[in-house]
């Protein structure tokens, strides 16, 4: 999908559609009053027909009057409260909508979107984002059929006025932000089957090497000389070996802070020897979303050749049964040294995050974020319209959270005290790795936090996020791609 920009009068260009938002209410355009567009626009508008409620669509055809074959009026819904996210859910209606139309290209009013509390550059990113997110189609096992396949691929953002450095950069950054997004849609909804820990590692280095990033695979060997017990525990029931991906953004100038960025790379958790109920147990080929995250997450700090040093790692591997598998009972012992007995081999996650955690130390890093589908229990508590966020380091956590509302991936805080290591304390070993039902997502935490020592750390449980079984706004069925848009968002604030 390309976007471009463009200094014209709106309405006086050949599309083969023209965007324009409209406030919830309004009996006229916000854009100037010259011309023929205003007045066929705002004589519908009178019609009340329309009440512009944020992503609501008509389609005017005023073929003979306008170079534009149609015009496509999105709602915005009312000033209060209106932001960023409002644009991505406006602009993602139109584009959907034109791709069913079979629309090739169109033209979008930047200025109808603006509005005074907002800063230009950030409604240019929000507009790029929502076409780019709205357009994602998956195709690689499925043909689409032909009247419903999307011919859509170019937008070009009208203005009246001069386009500055604004409206470039923020187009450039809700490119390559979408753009890794959809990178990261692509990884999740590929099949257990095709994505194997190799085939995620393989994808990682080709991408590395496309980047200009550094990408190191560790590989059985190397994990076991690091004592990575915890993450060969639960590899050994698969005949897929694992794989430990380290991907690294070192950009030439100085010495600049390190941010570690973990991604839980399940890429297929069927629960192992405490097997899970068979209903939609195929939705655990999404189980490697934290480490799409971060594998997307880094292909943008690339493109974008962001000031940092970014080190993204992701422990990758199958949780399957079999005669080799770890059983209930059986107690680890991970690279940091500590002992986890298996309560519930379902309870992978946190161990293979364990020996990650445990390696992000060498890095002296100035923060960890980890990025997971870690527990059921966090569904349980937020739903699907909030990643859990757990953190000690009350900075890091704000920062997060203001990341989460500008980039329109919130997160929601939960508790993480002492109390809670209680709960996973073990008569056999220092831990185990599940405490049972209460408070699951918040114990996962407690658990990761027992290989944090060093560094400020944040766990993102993205579990209720990290897919949707249903046409959610800009985003279709499937991977959502979420924690490259807040990643990219958080290390922009450092
Ligand atoms: N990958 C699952 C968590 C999950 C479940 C994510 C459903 C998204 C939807 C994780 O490995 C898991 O199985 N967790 C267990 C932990 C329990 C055994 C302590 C869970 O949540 O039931
Ligand atoms: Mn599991
Ligand atoms: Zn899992």
């Amino acid at each position: 999908m390309k976007i471009k920009f463009k200094q014209a009068k709106i309405g006086s260009e050949p599309c083969a559609a023209l965007v324009i938002g409209v406030w919830a209410h309004a009996k006229k355009l916000s854009i100037p009053e010259n011309g023929k567009l205003p007045k066929i626009c705002n004589e519908f508008l009178a019609s009340n027909d329309f009440k512009g409620k944020t992503a609501e669509i008509a389609l005017l055809y005023e073929v003979e009057k306008l170079p534009a074959k149609r015009i496509v009026l999105v709602g915005l819904g009312e000033k209060e409260g209106y932001n960023c996210e409002r644009i991505r859910l406006a602009c993602g209606a139109a584009t959907k909508n034109l791709m069913r139309l079979g629309v090739a290209q169109f033209a979008l009013s930047a200025a109808s979107f603006l509005e005074e509390n907002l800063d230009l550059s950030d409604v240019c990113q929000a507009a790029a984002e929502g076409i780019i997110l709205a357009s994602y189609q998956f195709t690689a096992y499925k043909e689409v059929p032909t009247d419903q396949k999307s011919t859509l691929d170019e937008a070009v953002f009208v203005f009246e006025g001069k386009v500055g450095k604004k409206v470039e950069e923020g187009v450039r950054w809700g490119k390559f932000v979408a753009e890794a997004a959809n990178f990261a849609r692509d990884l999740q909804n590929h099949p257990g089957n095709y994505l194997t820990p190799g085939r995620l590692a393989a994808a990682a280095k080709a991408m590395a090497m496309a980047n200009g990033l550094d990408c190191k695979i560790l590989e059985k060997q190397q994990m076991e000389k690091l004592n990575m017990g915890a993450l060969l525990g639960v590899a050994k029931g698969s005949q897929e070996p694992p794989k430990f991906i380290i991907l690294e953004h070192k950009p030439s100038k100085g010495k600049l802070a390190t941010v570690v960025l973990v991604g839980k790379g399940i890429t297929f958790d069927s629960g192992g020897i405490s097997i899970k109920p068979s209903d939609r147990m195929e939705e655990m080929k999404f189980d490697m979303s934290g480490g799409a995250a971060v594998i997307g997450t880094m292909r943008a700090v690339a493109q974008l050749g962001m000031p940092l040093h970014v080190v993204g790692l992701i422990p990758a591997c199958e949780n399957l049964p079999s005669g080799t598998s770890m059983k209930p009972g059986d107690i680890l012992r991970a690279s940091s040294g500590t002992t986890v007995e298996i309560v519930n081999t379902d309870a992978e996650g946190r161990l293979i995050l364990a020996d990650a955690l445990h390696y992000a130390r060498r890095y002296k890093p100035a923060a960890v974020i980890d990025l997971a589908t870690l527990t059921g229990a966090c569904v349980v508590a937020l739903g699907n319209y909030a990643s859990g966020l757990f953190s000690r380091d009350k900075e890091l956590a704000e920062a997060l959270k203001i990341a989460g509302e500008k980039s329109g991936e919130r997160v929601w805080q939960l508790p993480l005290w002492d109390d809670y290591n209680e709960d996973i304390k073990s008569d056999y070993a220092d831990i185990k790795n599940s405490a049972g039902r209460a408070g699951g997502a918040i114990t996962a935490a407690a658990f990761l936090g027992k290989f944090t020592q060093g560094y400020p750390w944040a766990h993102l449980d993205i579990a209720g996020t990290a897919w949707t079984d249903q046409e959610k706004g800009y985003l279709s069925k499937g991977g959502t791609g979420v924690g490259v848009r807040l990643l990219v968002e958080f290390l922009r604030g450092r």
